[in-house]
């Protein structure tokens, strides 16, 4: 059997661990990546202080050195190749493509300069190419962050920490530069609903209390409308008791603010007449009781304007629509049902065909899940893969050549092992793990590909 997974992430890694693992068949897995650099949200989207999470990186590296598994990074899917050629190449193929849009509010003014997407800003602090040269202005006082999820707090916590807390992560160094002068003196983490509806993980939220420089304010009032009894949720109970002991707490006299504050909708971005960003325009929110018994946010009629220089929303990812695999409108995924791709309209299933991770559920879930769901998926492919291997495909390298003919170098994963050990040693000279390569074609002339 040939398997072309797309996407380097842990979905796909996992994915490839599993039909590698195999022992009713030999599996060659080709596994895909636009960039040079393989792991995904791993090396792109998980914060830079939060270094333990990335070891897991060490369980992908040992999939990667599987003796039938290869790696072919810098290769675009709907660019540099298309479906129907790895529908030749292939006996089966996976999406591991994971959710790289943004989501937006939809707002007036929402296209200003400094109204920056989490995942530009996230893109830009973790050194992910595509955003090296996202214009990130920390010359203001004040930020919005809108949302109240994980990604929320992850970009909070970087425009408050320390460049010292900083300096010894694998923050992009363009970053650590900007955050070294950043004028950054209050965050406020805006949620649309209570919060008890809260997103965050309880261990999330707790590290906002323990930042070198920066404290954690809630207002009393916000946490009135919370029963003081379990709410039935642990990790509801956990998030209330966290904030109750925020809201305890006297914040450090020159310690940056981290302003907590609920039941708020943004309804527009203001600008001045040079079009940079002087408010948000809030309307007060108030929490309505579904049939589900979940809770909507309301609009109360109310409105107030918080003065902030810059905001960033953090209200979730989409996956990006690629030519040739069948998109999901309404859920923003790949079409699929329980893993298998479908064709969007009539949903009947597309043979041989196969979507893992944030390209099959959306933004939801923590990297560790996706090993049992990509497992599920390979379960999937098994069954259907039947007799597939008798199919004969071109040989092997056949994709390589292809790729090549069309000016397209694919960088294996011996070629990433050589940028990694360059990142390794640029890093030692801060103290950081890795000071990371964030061109393109810095990468390839390093690996005197250009
Ligand atoms: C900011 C942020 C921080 C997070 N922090 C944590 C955390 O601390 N702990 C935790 O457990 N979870 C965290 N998560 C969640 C975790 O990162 C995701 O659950 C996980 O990465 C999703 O895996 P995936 O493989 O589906 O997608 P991804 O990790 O996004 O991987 C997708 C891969 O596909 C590649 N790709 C996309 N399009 C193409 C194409 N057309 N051709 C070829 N390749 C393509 C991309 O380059 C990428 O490498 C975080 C998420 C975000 C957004
Ligand atoms: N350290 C970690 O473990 C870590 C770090 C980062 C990310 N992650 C994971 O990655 C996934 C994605 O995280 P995420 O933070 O992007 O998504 P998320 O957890 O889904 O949170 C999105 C937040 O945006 C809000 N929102 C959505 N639309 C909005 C709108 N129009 N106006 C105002 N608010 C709006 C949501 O509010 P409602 O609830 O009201 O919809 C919610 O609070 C999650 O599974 C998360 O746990 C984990």
């Amino acid at each position: 059997m040939r398997v072309a997974i797309i996407g380097s992430g842990p979905a796909g890694f996992y994915a490839a661990e599993a039909l590698l693992k195999r022992d009713d068949a030999v599996v060659d897995v080709d596994m895909f990546d636009r960039l040079p650099t393989p792991y995904g949200l791993v090396r792109g989207g998980v914060a830079p202080d939060h270094q333990k999470i990335k070891t897991v990186i060490r369980v992908f590296a040992s999939t990667a050195a599987r003796p039938t598994f290869r790696f072919l990074g810098n290769v675009q899917l709907g660019r540099d190749v298309t479906v129907e050629e790895l529908r030749r190449h292939y006996h089966q193929i996976v999406y591991a493509t994971g959710n790289e849009a943004d989501r937006r509010l939809g707002i007036p003014g929402e296209g200003m300069a400094r109204c920056t997407p989490a995942t530009v800003f996230v893109g830009w602090y973790n050194g992910h190419p595509d955003y090296r040269q996202a214009k990130i202005d920390l010359s203001v006082p004040r930020v919005a962050v809108v949302g109240n999820g994980n990604v929320a707090v992850d970009a909070a916590r970087i425009l408050l920490r320390t460049p010292a807390e900083l300096e010894k992560t694998d923050i992009a160094a363009h970053a650590l530069e900007v955050l070294r002068a950043s004028r950054v003196r209050e965050v406020f983490i805006l949620g649309r609903r209570g919060p008890a509806q809260a997103a965050f993980s309880s261990a999330e939220l707790k590290e906002l209390g323990a930042m070198e420089a920066a404290d954690p304010v809630v207002d009393p009032g916000e946490l009135a409308g919370c029963a003081a009894e379990s709410t039935g949720n642990a990790e509801t109970d956990r998030n209330l008791k966290i904030l109750r002991s925020f809201a305890a707490r006297q914040p450090r006299a020159n310690a940056r603010k981290l302003h907590l504050c609920f039941l708020v909708s943004p309804t527009e971005v203001i600008g001045d007449a040079a079009g940079n960003v002087v408010g948000l325009r809030l309307e007060k929110n108030r929490l309505e009781a579904r049939p589900d018994g979940t809770f909507a946010a309301r609009g109360s009629g109310a409105f107030e304007i918080l003065e902030v220089g810059m905001v960033l929303p953090a209200i979730g990812y989409a996956a990006e629509r690629i030519t040739g695999v069948p998109y999901d409108e309404k859920a923003r995924v790949v079409a699929n049902e329980d893993g298998r791709v479908v064709d969007p309209l009539s949903r009947a299933v597309i043979a041989n065909e196969y979507a893992v991770g944030w390209a099959r559920s959306g933004p939801q879930g923590l990297i560790g899940e996706h090993k049992r769901a990509s497992a599920q998926v390979v379960k999937h492919m098994i069954a259907d893969g039947a007799g597939l291997a008798a199919r004969t495909l071109p040989d092997r390298d056949a994709i390589v050549t292809l790729l090549r003919e069309r000016g397209v170098q694919p960088v294996s994963f011996n070629d990433w092992k050589q940028l990694d050990d360059v990142e390794v040693v640029r890093g030692a000279r801060r103290g950081a793990p890795r000071d990371k390569i964030v061109d393109v074609d810095a990468m390839l002339a390093l690996l005197g590909q250009n």
